[in-house]
């Protein structure tokens, strides 16, 4: 099993597109997945249309609930842990979910967390195998990496020394925008060993919640379906 943790404490850079897109995509390439809404926004709770799941995440974290008892079967080909308002309230063990995920019979596991740098988010980097940053190409989120890398440096220290950043997401880019292309280039020089794909701006992509669904299956044609399964495949690829 693969945990996936997909962070960025800046809001709204397509962290929930991402682990809907990205899971969606590897469970139509035959793999078991399952995806956590640590957020208590729930927007991937709402984005995929679950109003009534079995049980959340706060009850696999606080009351140590089993989660093959938890889980949302998604019409999509994958299982869902559903979040919760309550969460927000919720301070847990650094270790809990790596120790609820020990032993689940996934391929892999992708954790959307809300744009903090909390508690959670760290119980989700410890629980992590690789960790995927999704940015908007501006200069601003430039400037929020290093308080980001800062933290998953320390939990490398601390809790996860094997941490991998296997990732960078760059959202809603835009070819034609000399920043976005200005900005690309500075991600590719300073991460040299870190693969930086793109997701272009698709208005598919932010429609899909209509149905409940990821944009594989509300436009399998489009081209944010069809970044998303190139993500995917480059994944699975190692
Ligand atoms: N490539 C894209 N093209 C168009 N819209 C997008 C794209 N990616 C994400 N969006 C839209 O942008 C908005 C923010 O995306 P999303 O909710 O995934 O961000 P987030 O980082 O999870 O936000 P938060 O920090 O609040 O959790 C959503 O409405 C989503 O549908
Ligand atoms: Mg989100």
């Amino acid at each position: 099993m693969v945990a996936i943790c997909f962070v960025n404490q800046k809001g709204g850079v397509g962290k929930t597109a991402s682990v809907i897109n990205v899971g969606a995509a590897l469970a139509k390439l035959g793999n078991r997945v399952l995806l956590i809404d640590l957020d208590p926004q729930e927007s991937l709770t709402y984005w995929l249309g679950i109003t009534s799941p079995p049980k959340t995440v706060c009850d696999v974290l606080e009351d140590g609930a089993a989660i093959q008892d938890s889980i949302f079967q998604h019409r999509g080909g994958f299982d869902v842990l559903a979040s919760n308002e309550m969460l927000a309230a919720l301070t847990p063990d650094i270790n809990s979910l790596k120790q609820a995920l020990a032993g689940q019979p996934y391929d892999y596991v992708l954790l959307d967390c809300s744009p903090t740098l909390g508690m959670l988010t760290l119980a989700a980097l410890t629980a992590a195998n690789w960790v995927i940053i999704p940015l908007c190409p501006d200069l601003l989120s430039i400037k929020g990496m290093s308080q980001l890398l800062g933290t998953i440096q320390t939990v490398r220290e601390k809790t996860n020394p094997s941490l991998i950043l296997k990732g960078i997401i760059a959202t809603r880019y835009c070819a034609r925008k000399r920043m976005h292309r200005e900005v690309l280039e500075q991600l590719g020089m300073f991460f040299e060993d870190t693969e930086i794909f793109t997701v272009r701006e698709n208005i598919s992509i932010a429609e899909s919640p209509v149905q409940g669904v990821s944009v594989l299956d509300y436009k399998p044609k489009c081209t944010g379906a069809k970044e998303y399964l190139t993500i995917a495949r480059r994944l699975t690829d190692g």
